[in-house]
C-alpha cells in the first residue's frame, strides 16, 4: 500500500513545498534588497548617523522627525550608584512612549560633582558617568543631543569659565568675556577637544564616532547682552562651530539658541515675545547662516516670556512663534528647526494639566503640519522628562510619564504619527517594499 501512495503524495507535497518556498525566497529575497537599499542590517535597524538633506534629518536613508526630551542632569545622576538606576528609568519611560531623541549636559564646570574641575582636568568617574548615558542611551535606541556649555551660572557656565580667567590673572569684566577672551576661548575649545576625543569605557566607542550622539550643541541659550549688536556672538559661533567639525566632521552641530530674532531682521521682530528679545546680542537668522551650523533651534516658553499667568494667548504665541521659525528655515536657511525646549511650568498661575496638554498638543500639531509636507519642522522636545523619586530637581516643568497618563498619551499618539511619516517616505525603497505599511497606517494618514 505504501508502495502505491507514497510516491505521488510525496510528489505532491514537494510539489506544495516547492511552490512555498519559491514564494518565500521570493519575499524573503525582497525585503533583504529593501533593506540592504536602505542600509538596514539582519538584525534589525542599523544604528548610523544621522545626517541632514536640505530640509529633513535623514537615518537610513529614511526622513527623521523627532520627538524628544530633555533630562539636563543624567550625568549627575549617573555619577552616584544611589541615583544611577534614574538614568536608565527615564530612558525605559522614554522609549515606551517612543521618544528618540534626549538633549542633555556633556559639562558640569566647577560645581558639585565637576566633570571639568579646572580648565581641561577631568574628573574621571564623572566622565564615565556620561559613557553611561551614551551606553545607556543606545540600549533604549535613544539618540543624545549634547550640549557643551551653560550661558547660565547652573552647572558653572560661562561665568564660571571667566572665574577660572580671573584665577589665572586675567583682566576681564563682564561674563561675556567668555565669547571673546582668547584665553577662555581656548579653554572652551580644550573642553570641546575633551569631551568629542573621550573615548567611552563601556563600548570603547570614540564620541565623535558615536552614532547615538544626534549632535552637538554649541552652548545652552547663549546670550551676549553687552552686545546687543550680535558681532560678538556671532564671531565666537562662527569660530566654534569650524572648530567643532575640525575634529568632528561627522556629526551635525547646532547651536542652542532660544530663536529669537535680532537686528539683521527688523521685520521678523513682531514674532518675539517681547521688544527685550531683540537686544540679548543674538540673531536667529544670522546666527545660523553661520558655516558649520547644520540646523536650527528654538525654544518656546511664553510664561517666562510673555507672562507668568496663563491664558490663551500663550498658545497663539507658540502657533505664530513656531510658524514663523519653520518658515524661515525653510525660505532662509534650507535647514530643519528643533524646538528643543517647550513646556510650562507647574508654578504658573492658573496652571492646571489640562493647559499643559493643550500646549504639548498645539506644539504637535504644528510639527506634524510641517512633516506631512515634508517640511523643516524636525522636531520638538518636551522640557522636561522626569523619571519618579527626582522631584527635588523639578524646576516646575517636570513630567513624569508614569504619573501623567494623558500626558503620556498625547506623546506616544505623536510618536506613532511621526514614525508613519518617517517609513512611509523613504526615498531609496519607495512604496514597492512598503505597500503593507502604507495600508496598514492609511487610517493614521487619513485621520491627519
Ligand atoms: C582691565 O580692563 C579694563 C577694560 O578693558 C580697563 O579699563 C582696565 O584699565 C584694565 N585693568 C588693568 C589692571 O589692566
Ligand atoms: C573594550 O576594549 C577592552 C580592551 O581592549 C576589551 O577588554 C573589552 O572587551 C572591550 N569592550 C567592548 C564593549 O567592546
Ligand atoms: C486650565 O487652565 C486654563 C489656563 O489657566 C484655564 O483657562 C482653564 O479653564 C483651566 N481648565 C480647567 C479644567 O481647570
Ligand atoms: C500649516 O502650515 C501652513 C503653512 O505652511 C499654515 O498656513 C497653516 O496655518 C498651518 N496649520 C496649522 C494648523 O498650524
Amino acid at each position: 500500500m505504501s508502495r502505491d501512495w507514497s510516491g505521488p503524495s510525496r510528489l505532491v507535497t514537494n510539489c506544495w513545498r516547492w511552490d512555498g518556498l519559491l514564494l518565500l525566497c521570493k519575499k524573503v529575497l525582497h525585503v533583504l534588497f529593501c533593506k540592504i537599499l536602505r542600509g538596514e542590517m539582519e538584525d534589525g535597524e542599523a544604528w548610523t548617523m544621522v545626517q541632514k538633506s536640505g530640509n529633513q534629518f535623514v537615518v537610513n536613508g529614511q526622513p527623521f522627525y523627532v520627538n524628544g526630551f530633555n533630562t539636563y542632569w543624567l550625568m549627575v545622576f549617573a555619577a552616584d550608584q544611589s541615583t544611577r538606576g534614574k538614568v536608565t528609568e527615564v530612558f525605559q519611560q522614554a522609549s515606551a512612549v517612543g521618544l528618540s531623541v534626549c538633549r542633555t549636559w556633556a559639562f558640569n564646570d566647577g560645581q558639585w560633582r565637576a566633570l571639568q574641575k579646572t580648565p581641561a582636568v577631568y574628573d574621571e568617574d564623572v566622565f564615565k558617568a556620561l559613557d553611561f548615558v551614551m551606553s545607556e542611551a543606545k540600549k533604549f535606541k535613544i539618540r543624545l543631543i549634547l550640549s557643551l556649555v551653560n550661558n547660565w551660572e547652573a552647572y558653572g557656565g560661562k561665568s564660571q569659565y571667566v572665574k577660572w580667567g580671573k584665577a589665572a590673572g586675567l583682566n576681564l569684566t563682564s561674563d561675556d568675556d567668555f565669547f571673546s577672551h582668547p584665553t577662555l576661548k581656548s579653554y572652551y575649545k580644550a573642553h570641546v577637544k575633551a569631551v568629542l576625543n573621550r573615548v567611552n569605557t563601556f563600548t570603547n566607542m570614540t564620541y565623535k564616532d558615536d552614532p547615538t550622539i544626534f549632535s552637538w550643541e554649541l552652548m545652552n541659550e547663549p546670550r551676549c547682552e553687552s552686545d546687543p549688536s550680535g558681532d560678538k556672538l556671532q564671531a565666537w559661533i562662527e569660530e566654534m562651530s569650524v572648530y567643532v567639525k575640525s575634529i568632528d566632521p561627522k556629526h551635525l552641530v547646532q547651536i542652542g539658541l532660544e530663536g529669537f530674532y535680532g537686528p539683521s531682521t527688523p521685520n521678523r521682530a513682531q514674532y518675539n515675545p517681547n521688544s527685550y528679545a531683540q537686544q540679548v546680542g543674538t540673531d536667529f537668522i544670522r546666527n545660523h547662516q553661520v558655516l558649520g551650523v547644520d540646523y536650527a533651534s528654538a525654544h518656546i516658553y511664553p510664561d517666562s516670556w510673555i507672562s507668568q499667568s496663563l491664558s490663551d494667548t500663550h498658545i497663539e504665541f507658540t502657533k505664530s512663534w513656531m510658524q514663523s521659525h519653520i518658515d524661515d528655515a525653510e525660505n532662509h536657511l534650507n535647514m530643519p528647526v528643533v524646538f528643543s525646549e517647550f513646556g510650562v511650568s507647574s508654578k504658573d498661575p492658573g496652571y492646571n494639566s489640562t493647559f499643559r496638554d493643550t500646549l504639548i498638543s498645539t506644539v504637535y500639531t504644528n510639527i506634524l503640519n510641517s512633516t506631512k509636507k515634508g517640511g523643516a519642522g524636525g522636531g520638538s522636545l518636551l522640557w522636561q522628562v522626569f523619571p519618579e523619586g527626582t522631584d527635588y530637581m523639578d524646576d516646575g516643568y517636570a513630567i513624569v510619564l508614569s504619573k501623567s497618563l494623558s500626558t503620556a498619551n498625547i506623546v506616544s499618539l505623536h510618536s506613532k504619527r511621526l514614525n508613519t511619516y518617517n517609513s512611509l517616505c523613504s526615498w531609496k525603497c519607495h512604496w514597492a517594499c512598503k505597500k503593507k505599511h502604507v495600508a496598514d497606517n492609511f487610517q493614521f494618514h487619513e485621520e491627519l
